[in-house]
C-alpha cells in the first residue's frame, strides 16, 4: 500500500487556502497542465480562491486544459443546475482560460454511451490528466462511483443512489428534480491521473474519512482505491479527521 500524504488544517477555509495554493503553484510549473476538476460544496472555497488570486497575482490558465468529473444525464451546459453551469459561474468566467478547452461530459447528448467513449479517448488524446481534484460523497463515492462500481471501470453512465440525489437535492427545487442518472469518469479514468487531490470537510465527511483511511480497499467504498494510487494527496480539516 502507499502512503497518503495527509495534510490536517482547521476548517473549510483552511482547507480551501491550501487547496488553491497547491493547484497555483502547479500551474505555474506546469503552465499548460491537465486539471481533473470537481463540482459540489466542497472545492467551492477553493475556486473562490483561485479566482482571487488570478485577479491579484495574475496567474494565468491560458494554456490549461480541464476535465470535470461528471455531468448529470438529461441537463444541457445552459441548466442552472448543470456541473458545466456550475463550473462556468463559479471558475471558469472569472480567469483567462480558453473555454473550449474546458471539458465537462455532455449531460443532453442523444447518445450518452458514445459520449463516455469520446469523453475517454479525448483525456487520452491531451496526454491524461495531471493533476485531479477530488471530493468525497459520505458513501465514499468519487465522482458519480457509487459503492459497488468496478475498479475497472472506465467513463460510464450511473444511476445515482438514493442517498446521492438526497445529498444533491439542496440545489434543486425538490428531489424529484435532481436527475436519475449521470455520466462519470470512472474509477479506472480517475485512478490514471498522475497526481490526485483529495478534500474533505466537514462533520459530516467523518465517518467516510475514518473508512478511507482505515478501511479495506473494497468497490463497496469506491474511493478506498486512492490508497492505491502513486500519488495522493488528501487536505482534510478537524471535523473529517474527528479532531
Ligand atoms: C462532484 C463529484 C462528487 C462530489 C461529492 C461530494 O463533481 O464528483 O463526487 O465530490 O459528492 O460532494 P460535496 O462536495 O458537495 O460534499
Amino acid at each position: 500500500m502507499n502512503k497518503v500524504n495527509i495534510i490536517k488544517v482547521n476548517d473549510y477555509q483552511e482547507m480551501s487556502e491550501k487547496a488553491s495554493q497547491y493547484i497555483i503553484d502547479k500551474v505555474k510549473a506546469n503552465p499548460k497542465m491537465v486539471l481533473g476538476l470537481a463540482t459540489g460544496g466542497t472545492p467551492e472555497g477553493t475556486y473562490k480562491r483561485l479566482i482571487e488570486d488570478h485577479d491579484q497575482n495574475g496567474t494565468s490558465y491560458d494554456g490549461v486544459a480541464t476535465f470535470n468529473l461528471d455531468e448529470y444525464v438529461g441537463l444541457s451546459g445552459d441548466h442552472p443546475q448543470s456541473y458545466r453551469h456550475y463550473m462556468n459561474e463559479r471558475f471558469f468566467n472569472h480567469i483567462d482560460i480558453n473555454k473550449e478547452n474546458t471539458y465537462v461530459p455532455r449531460g443532453n447528448t442523444v447518445d450518452a454511451e458514445a459520449e463516455c467513449e469520446a469523453y475517454e479517448a479525448l483525456m487520452a488524446s491531451v496526454g491524461g490528466i495531471d493533476l485531479q481534484i477530488l471530493g468525497i460523497g459520505g458513501n465514499g463515492h468519487i465522482g458519480f462511483n457509487e459503492p459497488g462500481t468496478s475498479f475497472q471501470s472506465p467513463t460510464h453512465i450511473v444511476d445515482l443512489a438514493q442517498s446521492t440525489k438526497e445529498a444533491n437535492a439542496r440545489y434543486f427545487a425538490n428531489i424529484d428534480e435532481v436527475p436519475n442518472q449521470a455520466i462519470t469518469m470512472g474509477i479506472a479514468s480517475i485512478m490514471k491521473s498522475r497526481e490526485i487531490l483529495l478534500l474533505i470537510s466537514g462533520e459530516n465527511k467523518h465517518e467516510a474519512y475514518k473508512q478511507l483511511i482505515e478501511g479495506e480497499i473494497q468497490e463497496n467504498f469506491p474511493a478506498s482505491i486512492l490508497r492505491n494510487h502513486p500519488y495522493v494527496t488528501i487536505i482534510a480539516d478537524k471535523a473529517a479527521i474527528g479532531e
